[in-house]
């Protein structure tokens, strides 16, 4: 599915076609030094679905995770609301998001509902507030 597409008749996508999403923007993962490629895609509140991939550069540490691409996109495009989010790596055991995607993620999205996908399976579902206890965000300042 390409980045922005609504399901056709307007029902919530599946899990199963959110995690195809994620596979494919996996493919367009820019992995120059890890080889780790990853794909994203997160849901929004309205049914659009908007990938992304991670993107390494010669600094590394200007690499940026797929999650946060999939999000700086979304928001760059206008959405505020979202509902899930599919990961995908080709790992046998799930790829969880990173502690600043987890930050990211809550700062903009709230509780998300997180799958984790290979290239084969799903893997599982969790909550982004059980993967990020306690978390500082603007109620605190
Ligand atoms: N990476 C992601 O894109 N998302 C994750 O959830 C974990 C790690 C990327 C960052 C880097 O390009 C590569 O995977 C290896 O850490």
């Amino acid at each position: 599915m390409a980045g922005s597409d609504r399901p056709r008749d307007g029902r919530r996508l599946s899990a199963d076609a959110l995690v195809q999403a994620a596979r494919e923007a996996r493919e367009h993962a820019v992995a120059t030094f890890s080889h780790f490629k990853v794909g994203a895609a997160l849901e929004t509140a309205d049914g659009s679905v908007v990938t992304g991939c991670n993107v390494e550069n010669a600094t590394y540490g200007l690499t940026i995770c797929a999650e946060r691409v999939a999000m700086f996109k979304a928001l760059s495009e206008g959405h505020r609301q979202f509902t899930r989010i599919a990961i995908v790596a080709d790992t046998d055991a799930p790829t969880p998001p990173c502690g600043a995607c987890r930050q990211i993620l809550w700062e903009f999205a709230g509780n998300l509902e997180i799958h984790l996908a290979n290239l084969g399976d799903h893997k599982g579902v969790h909550q982004l507030k059980d993967l990020l206890p306690l978390p500082f965000d603007a109620r605190l300042l």
